[in-house]
Order: C-alpha cells, then sequence, then structure tokens
C-alpha cells in the first residue's frame, strides 16, 4: 500500500532531499532539452521537470496523460510551480501508459456527464467530493457528540411516505414496492426506543424538474428528537451547519482553494440565522412587487429573494400547505410549529418541524385531506403507544454543499449524479 502522498511530501520535505512520488500524469509540456510534468494523486499535483540528460528522458517522451507513474528525483523549491516545489526526476517508471484520454479543455457538460468516472480525476471535482467527505464526517462527529443514535431504514417501502406522485415504483418479487423518500415514518416510531435519532441516506424523488437543485438520488440528513420542541430543532439545525462549517475552515483550506472558495464567504454563511415568520415574508415579498398572496407556498423566485442577504428560517406557515404530521401552534392557530430553512441561490435546503403528537388530531387531518396511509398505517403507532413532543428535520445534504461552496449546479455534489436525464455511468 502506499504510505507516501504528495501533500506530505510538500509539507514535511526540504529542498535536495530525495523522494518518490506515485500517481497519475495530469499535464505534459514537452521542450527541446526538457519536459515539463504536473503528476496527481488523491492530495495535490506536484510539479516534474525531466531533462534530456536524465535516465528518466525515454520514459518521460513516451508517456501519455493519466497514465500511471513512479517517479523518484530531487526537490527544489520554485516558487512559479503551482505547488511550490519541482521534483528534479532521476527515474520513471510507466506503471500503465494510458490510451489517449478523452477529456480535454472545453467540453460539453453533457459529454464530462457520460465520462462522468474519468472527469472524476479533475482536482476540482475531486476536492468538491473530498469537501463532501468532510460534510459527512462532520454530521457524524456532531450527533454522536449530542448523543444520537445513527438508525437507518430501508430504502424499498411498501407505500411512499411523502406521498405525492414523486415515488419511484419498483418490482419486489412480483409485488409493488417503492423507493423512500424520506425516514421520517420509521424515525417517529425509533424515538420511542432511541429518543435522539439520526441518520444519513438517499432519498429519491421521482420529480420532473430539471433545475439545477434537484436529483432524483440524494442524501438526506434526517433528525428526529423526542421531547423537542421547534426550537430546539432549530438549534440542532444551526449546530450541525456550524460543525460542517467549521470543519471545512480548519481541515481543508486546499480543497476550498482549488475549488475556489473565499473562506470570509464561508465564514459569513455560519449560524445563527435570520428568522423570518412566514406571514411577515408574504408581505415583504408583496411589498417588493411579488404576486404572492398569503397562504401560497413559495416557488424558486420567492426563496431566492428571501435568502438574497444570507441564509434564513421562514417559520410558521399555514396548515393548508403543511403534511399531516406537523404540529399547529397553538398561539397562532392555522399556521404550523415548521420551518424552512433558506440558502442564498440555492433556496430550501432544510425542512423541518414539531410534530403534532396526538393521534385524533392526525386521523381528522388525513381524513380532510382525504389521505390513505394503506399499508403505512403503522406509522400512527407513534401515537398510540406513549406518544410524546418531538420535532425533526431533514437536509438536503447537496443543496448544502451547493450553496456553502457556491456552485451552479448540485450536480457536481456527488460523485455518480442522477437526474431526470442521467442514469449512467
Ligand atoms: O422538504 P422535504 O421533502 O422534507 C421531507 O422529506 C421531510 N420528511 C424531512 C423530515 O422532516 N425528516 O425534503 C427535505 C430536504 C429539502 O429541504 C431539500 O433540501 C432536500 O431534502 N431535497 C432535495 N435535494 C435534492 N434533490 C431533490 N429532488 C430534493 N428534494 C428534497
Ligand atoms: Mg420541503
Amino acid at each position: 500500500m502506499k504510505t507516501t502522498f504528495i501533500r506530505d511530501i510538500l509539507k514535511k520535505s526540504k529542498a535536495g532531499k530525495t523522494v518518490e512520488v506515485c500517481g497519475w500524469v495530469y499535464r505534459k509540456r514537452e521542450m527541446k532539452d526538457k519536459i515539463f510534468l504536473v503528476i496527481r494523486d488523491s492530495t495535490d499535483i506536484m510539479q516534474v521537470i525531466v531533462t534530456d540528460k536524465s535516465d528518466a528522458w525515454k520514459s518521460a517522451q513516451k508517456v501519455t496523460i493519466e497514465s500511471s507513474v513512479i517517479i523518484s528525483g530531487t526537490l527544489k523549491q520554485d516558487f512559479r510551480a503551482p505547488t511550490g516545489y519541482e521534483l528534479k526526476a532521476e527515474k520513471l517508471e510507466i506503471v500503465d501508459l494510458a490510451e489517449r484520454f478523452p477529456i480535454s479543455k472545453d467540453l460539453s457538460t453533457e459529454f464530462l456527464m457520460d465520462v462522468r468516472h474519468l472527469a472524476l480525476r479533475g482536482i476540482k471535482q475531486a476536492a468538491i467530493i473530498k469537501l463532501r467527505s468532510q460534510m459527512f464526517m462532520a454530521f457524524h462527529e456532531y450527533f454522536r457528540k449530542n448523543k444520537f443514535i445513527e438508525a437507518e431504514a430501508p430504502s424499498f417501502m411498501s407505500q411512499g411516505s411523502e406521498g405525492g406522485s414523486e415515488v419511484f415504483q419498483v418490482k419486489y418479487f412480483g409485488k409493488k414496492a417503492f423507493l423512500t423518500q424520506s425516514w421520517q415514518f420509521y424515525a417517529e416510531n425509533m424515538i420511542h426506543a432511541f429518543e435522539n435519532v439520526y441518520a444519513l441516506a438517499p432519498s429519491f424523488r421521482a420529480e420532473k424538474s430539471s433545475t439545477n437543485r434537484h436529483l432524483t438520488e440524494y442524501w438526506h440528513l434526517e433528525v428526529e428528537s423526542a421531547w423537542a420542541n421547534l426550537n430546539d430543532i432549530i438549534n440542532l439545525t444551526e449546530g450541525c451547519i456550524s460543525a460542517v462549517i467549521d470543519k471545512l475552515l480548519s481541515e481543508n483550506s486546499r480543497e476550498l482553494e482549488i475549488v475556489g472558495v473565499d473562506k470570509k464567504w464561508l465564514n459569513s454563511l455560519k449560524p445563527p440565522y435570520k428568522k423570518i415568520t412566514y406571514s411577515k415574508a408574504v408581505k415583504e415579498l408583496q411589498k417588493k412587487g411579488f404576486k404572492i398572496k398569503e397562504g401560497q407556498d413559495f416557488g424558486a423566485p420567492h426563496e431566492k429573494e428571501l435568502a438574497k442577504n444570507g441564509p434564513i428560517f421562514v417559520t410558521h406557515y399555514p396548515m393548508s400547505i403543511l403534511k399531516f404530521y406537523h404540529g399547529e401552534d397553538p398561539k397562532n392557530p392555522g399556521y404550523g410549529t415548521n420551518f424552512n430553512l433558506l440558502f442564498p441561490e440555492v433556496g430550501e435546503t432544510v425542512d423541518g418541524s414539531q410534530r403534532e403528537p396526538e393521534l385524533e388530531k392526525i386521523k381528522q387531518r388525513l381524513k380532510k385531506a382525504k389521505i390513505n396511509l394503506g399499508k403505512s398505517d403503522w406509522y400512527l403507532d407513534s401515537r398510540r403507544y406513549g406518544s410524546v413532543p418531538h420535532a425533526g428535520f431533514g437536509l438536503g445534504t447537496e443543496r448544502l454543499l451547493q450553496a456553502l461552496l457556491k456552485l451552479d449546479h448540485i450536480r457536481d455534489i456527488l460523485p455518480f449524479p442522477r437526474f431526470m436525464n442521467r442514469i449512467r455511468p
């Protein structure tokens, strides 16, 4: 197994030292008597110079982009080199001579998506995936530190949970099954065993929206907490986002630099966030000329406007546009104990609420909305055997990272994204 990585060499080594680099040829520039290579591994890049007098010359002439190589030589500090050092090659072993690599500059997004398995090697794309990995680490650390139990739910369901037409149907041994849209039904039952639970897992949405913020398979961070109210769940939302930002800032300077994210910008996205009620938000939008009426749900342009100056919690939506499980505000009947957290450009990123704990109220709402829970009726047991006040949220992890890194499109956040017109590779 490889134990020395380019990042370690750049950090620890001194000029004049002999080192060995294993990696892939990222760039190649040939001159009459010297060849410049840029070698890439999972951690960083290193400039290599091969002169016509060295033993490495013949291999360097032959080597192609994305060939795997082992190069040894001496390090020299060079401020013109992209990472501050240059390796003067003495030996160059070609482990595998790559065929002509299909990716070069100025290719269409469609083509890059077709060769996504190769495009992931690009250092900017790879840095985004590393930041994603770090975000996941921060979530796990945060919830473990706060004594949450990680407990997942299945992806195959006998009935869609969130309802609507956005559910994928699959065959399950001659029967119908559906891919999960949310872990929430399971979680609202699990809190009686574990009190505080979370899961980080894929959710599936058959939404026919090809926008820059919709995936058909996305990674959903879901949290449910017994004995918690709206404020508690808002605090947890802020806490875990704060943990992510802190982690990226303290451990991923280089990746942020590669992606082009300004640390000041990332710092400016740290909680606490502004809060506004739904009704106030509607009035503000009306003042700005939007044709929205009290009782209507927000669309993407409304969310964009509301989050124009930074992340914002919109709370207490009308019950008429909420789901049957949302709690109702006793101080303001007709409005829910819920929130959406909106981020600049991306819009809705987290959706959470204090839930309705009473069985009878939920039954009435289901009846009124003509919803038949069918095979999901076991959900109601959460209100039958020791129901407690509780609250939870679902956070779209790709949307969060898209907002933090200020990326145009959500597809870049996943190694192999799935959206309406993309199911390969
Ligand atoms: O708003 P949603 O549908 O809420 C729920 O599923 C609740 N049951 C969550 C809960 O309380 N446990 O989805 C939650 C979040 C959204 O706010 C959004 O960030 C993300 O999931 N999301 C998507 N992300 C990418 N592509 C899609 N098609 C998404 N749909 C929702
Ligand atoms: Mg929502």
